[in-house]
């Protein structure tokens, strides 16, 4: 069983970075200098999986063309003699072989799922969701995909959180198996509350699953939120009693929510500090003012100031 295709939904509203995302898609907010959807395609290369989909709504273009060739850029940067920045500009250009579709209605992440069956055929796939960064230090990706080729099923990431934070993620209900780091998943339930949840073993946005995993979703209907939910599929193939069921991955790496406010801040920061061309000034500056930090801000500013932001979700 080859696994070669990547799925990235990226066609969310991204409702939680209002205005940033009025005329930009979140995937395209900077983590430090990168575009997080190029560090979520990176992530796919280096398992192995160079033919990427991209599901796309509205705001497609600056995606597009951010895999695509910026020609004015580069003949600048030639003339100038900037070779660093040139390789830097292009790099995006040549990582995989992008494809893209449109959701049409973002209609949730199972219905952005379903519109890469053409395109995947009756193969296994990886889905990653493209706010979502696993850090390059970590592994995750290639250990699912070898358990998801061991057992022939489909695999979803399962991170631990505290249970505060669980109806959050979907909860995952499961039973060990002989791997340290695998379990059978015996139940889904999507952002449960957390007396309700069966574990504190949230879904984070990694997945490989099974080309079943379409007809399930062709007769999914809409779940929590009105949408349609991949987790709700997933459920239905962990309960079928003659299927493969459903495996799961135990992540203990770093991941960053990219497509939450203050997961973005911390990651951006996270991975700058550890970057060589900016942490060893970052790092210094950072001790200092958290040193003089209080617990209250300073400047007496409300979340409701003009050019502070409203919104508190
Ligand atoms: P989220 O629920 O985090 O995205 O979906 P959102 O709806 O854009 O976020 P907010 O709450 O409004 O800020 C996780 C991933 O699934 C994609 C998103 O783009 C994101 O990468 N997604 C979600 C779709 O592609 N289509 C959908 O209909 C929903």
């Amino acid at each position: 069983m080859v696994i070669t295709k990547a799925v990235i939904p990226a066609a969310g509203l991204g409702t939680r970075f209002l205005p940033a995302t009025k005329a930009m898609p979140k995937e395209m907010l900077p983590v430090v200098d990168k575009p997080a959807i190029q560090y979520v395609v990176e992530e796919a290369v280096g398992a192995g999986l160079d033919d990427v989909l991209l599901i796309t709504g509205r705001n497609k273009n600056a995606l597009e063309n951010h895999f695509d060739r910026a020609t004015e850029i580069e003949t600048t940067l030639q003339a100038k003699g900037d070779l660093e920045k040139l390789r830097r500009v292009m790099y995006s250009t040549d990582l995989a072989d992008m494809h893209y579709v449109r959701q049409g209605d973002p209609k949730g992440l199972g219905h952005a799922v379903l519109r890469a069956k053409k395109h995947v055929g009756a193969q296994p796939f990886a889905v990653l969701l493209g706010d979502d960064i696993i850090d390059g230090r970590d592994v995750l990706l290639t250990r699912m995909i070898e358990v998801a080729q061991e057992r022939g099923t489909s695999v979803v990431a399962l991170l631990e959180v505290d249970p505060s934070q669980i109806h959050l993620y979907g909860a995952a209900a499961v039973d060990k198996t002989d791997d340290d780091d695998v379990v059978r998943v015996r139940g889904l339930v999507e952002k449960p509350a957390a007396e309700d949840a069966p574990s504190n073993l949230a879904i984070i946005g990694r997945y490989v699953l099974q080309p079943e995993v379409f007809d399930v979703l062709e007769h999914t209907e809409p779940g929590k939120g009105g949408e349609i939910q991949l987790t709700d599929a997933l459920q239905e193939m962990a309960a079928e009693a003659d299927g493969p069921g459903v495996y799961g991955v135990v992540f203990r790496g770093r991941r960053y929510d990219t497509g939450d406010r203050l997961d973005y801040l911390k990651s951006i920061v996270q991975l700058a500090v550890d970057r060589e061309d900016l942490g060893p000034q970052l790092r210094p500056w950072l001790r200092e003012f958290a040193s003089g930090l209080a617990d209250e801000p300073s400047s007496g500013q409300t979340i409701d100031e003009p050019g502070v932001g409203s919104s508190q979700d």
